[in-house]
């Protein structure tokens, strides 16, 4: 029995494949090395002393899908393939819409003909747009994503809703993870952003390394204890493992069930730029900048349902998430190789 990962040569996707060889899984990778490299998968064959299939091609392509699914004996799928840098998702919404929306339907028809129905969808805390509180919880309503991006993600989750309610063969996780952040503890794979990055921890570490002169910090007013925005970031390593657990409950589970993959602690961007001095142990230069259009105050997750349901709770802390992303980004200063 294989389980197809699409997008798992990305960041997210290639710890996860890490883990579920690590644990004797059969790993079958679709990805089309639009935001990656196949040095990740290299790196995670050496890790593990298991070598993961790997097809590259779209996920929207669905005389590929086919084909995957009658040669491989699939028993279901984690899906991370797709867009996903919010300001890019603005200026290009087609493009965002096609590959979120349009590659997640072609990839339901493609196992709802191969009779496959086990699936993870990769989405994000982005679907509770502004909260009314935190932490949220998975009780909490959906919101209003400011962007394409994130509205990409909310239309998807509607339709596995939709799915899994006209047919009770389906089980399917909507995994929402708040932000993830860290690398494998090997410090030999990790985020490795195209371009300047969009995120807060590739940005610090790139300014650490000397890729980057300054952190500008958006906003340095919002009503917080240090005025600067809070996040919930969530190591990539205990992230990967909710996926396994993820996949575990749904083969017991049918039906649909969202889960927020949060710490439950929330750090601002000052916090987050101190921490990572010390793991570095240089200065980081940073500025107070305007606040970045679409922001939010503050956000952290209530992950009490995935303790409850799947027996997963975040292990690794902030100082370990730094750690780990000082020891990947100073060993690999540049990113992977050939990128
Ligand atoms: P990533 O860009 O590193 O990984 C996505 C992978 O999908 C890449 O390897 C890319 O080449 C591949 N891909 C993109 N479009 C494809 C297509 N049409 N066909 C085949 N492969 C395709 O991103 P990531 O951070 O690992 O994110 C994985 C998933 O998790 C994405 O769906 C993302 O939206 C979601 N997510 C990420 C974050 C985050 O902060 N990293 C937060 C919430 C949700
Ligand atoms: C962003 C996306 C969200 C997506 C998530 C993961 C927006 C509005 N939201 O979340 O949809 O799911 O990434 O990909 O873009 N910050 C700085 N300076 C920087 C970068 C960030 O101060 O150079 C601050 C931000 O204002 C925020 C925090 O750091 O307070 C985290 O930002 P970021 O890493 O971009 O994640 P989010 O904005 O939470």
């Amino acid at each position: 029995m294989t389980l197809l990962i699409t997008g798992g040569a990305g960041y997210i996707g290639s710890h996860t494949v890490l883990e579920l060889l690590s644990t004797g899984h059969d790993v079958l990778v679709l990805d089309n090395l639009s935001n990656s490299s196949r040095e990740s998968l290299a790196r995670v064959a050496a890790l593990t002393g298991r070598t993961p299939g790997f097809v590259q091609g779209d996920v929207r392509d669905r005389t590929l899908l086919d084909r995957l699914f009658t040669q491989h004996d699939i028993s279901g799928v984690v899906h991370f393939a797709g867009l996903k840098a919010v300001g890019e998702s603005v200026r290009e919404p087609l493009r965002y819409y096609d590959n979120n929306v349009t590659g997640t339907l072609t990839l339901c028809q493609a196992m709802m003909a191969a009779d496959v129905h086990r699936l993870v969808f990769s989405s994000s805390a982005t679907v509770y747009g502004d909260p009314a509180s935190t932490p949220i919880s998975e009780a909490c309503p959906t919101g209003q994503p400011t962007n394409p991006y994130g509205r990409s993600k909310l239309m998807v989750e509607q339709i596995l809703q939709d799915l899994a309610a006209a047919d009770p063969r389906w089980s399917i996780a909507l995994l929402r993870y708040f932000n993830p952040a860290g690398a494998h503890a090997s410090g030999r794979i990790g985020e490795d952003p195209r371009g300047t990055p969009n995120n807060l921890l590739p940005y610090i570490s790139q300014v650490a390394v000397g890729r980057l002169a300054q952190v500008s910090v958006f906003g340095g007013d919002y009503p917080t204890p240090d005025g600067t925005g809070i996040r919930d970031y969530i190591h990539v390593v205990d992230l990967a493992l909710g996926h396994l657990a993820a996949l575990d409950y749904l083969q017991r589970h049918p039906g649909l069930q969202a889960w927020n993959l949060g710490t439950g602690t929330g750090y601002s961007v000052l916090d987050m730029i101190h921490a990572f001095e010390a793991a570095c142990g240089h200065a980081i230069a940073y500025t107070i900048a305007p606040r970045r259009a679409g922001d939010i105050a503050a956000c952290w997750a209530d992950p009490g349902k995935a303790a409850r349901d799947l027996g997963w709770r975040a292990q690794r802390g902030l100082a370990q998430m730094m750690a780990d992303t000082w020891r990947w980004q100073s060993g690999n200063p540049d990113g992977y190789p050939g990128d």
